[in-house]
C-alpha cells in the first residue's frame, strides 16, 4: 500500500532512512573501532561514532518539524556496509589489511550517506525549508570531510604497507 504521496511524505521518508543510518553507526561503531589497529583509524573512528551521535539528534529534529516522529525505517544499505565491516574483521587479520578493509567499508558508508543526504537535500529545497536544508547540507559536508579524511588513511596505510 503506497503511504507516500507528496514530497513532504518523500522528504521524512529520507530523513528517516538517514536517521537509521546515523542510530546504525553511532551503535556499531565502537565494535568497529575495536577491531582497528592503526591509531589514526581508531582515532577517525571514535570521532566519527560522536559524529553519528549528534547528527542523528540533528536529523530527529527535523522528522519532529514535519510533525512526525523519527524512526521506524531501516537503513538497509548502511547496514550491510556495517555487516560487511564485521565480516572483513572476521576474515582478515589484524593488522594493516584488515585496517586497509576498514577503510575501504566505511567509506562506502560515508558515500552512502552522502548521496542520501543529497536527495533529502533537495527534497528540503523544493519545499522552501530553509533551517532542515542548511542543516542537512552542513552534515552533508561533514559526511565529505570525513570521506576525504578516510582517503587519506587509506593512502598512508598503503605507503606503510610498501614500505613494510
Ligand atoms: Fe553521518
Amino acid at each position: 500500500m503506497a503511504e507516500v504521496k507528496d514530497p513532504t511524505a518523500l522528504l521524512v521518508m529520507a530523513v528517516r532512512d538517514l536517521y537509521d543510518g546515523e542510530s546504525a553507526l553511532a551503535g556499531r561503531l565502537a565494535s568497529i573501532r575495536g577491531n582497528a589497529s592503526d591509531p589514526d583509524l581508531a582515532a577517525f573512528i571514535a570521532a566519527d561514532a560522536e559524529r553519528s551521535t549528534r547528527q542523528r539528534e540533528q536529523l530527529a529534529t527535523i522528522v519532529r518539524s514535519l510533525g512526525e516522529a523519527p524512526g521506524g525505517q531501516a537503513n538497509i544499505w548502511l547496514r550491510a556496509i556495517l555487516d560487511d565491516a564485521d565480516n572483513d574483521a572476521a576474515t582478515i587479520a589484524a593488522g594493516p589489511l584488515r585496517d586497509i578493509a576498514t577503510t575501504g567499508a566505511l567509506r562506502k558508508a560515508k558515500q552512502s550517506e552522502r548521496v542520501s543526504y543529497e536527495t533529502a537535500i533537495a527534497l528540503a529545497e523544493l519545499l522552501g525549508l530553509d533551517e532542515a536544508s542548511a542543516t542537512l547540507i552542513a552534515i552533508c559536508d561533514e559526511e565529505q570531510a570525513a570521506d576525504e579524511a578516510l582517503a587519506d588513511i587509506l593512502q598512508r596505510l598503503c605507503a606503510d604497507q610498501s614500505r613494510s
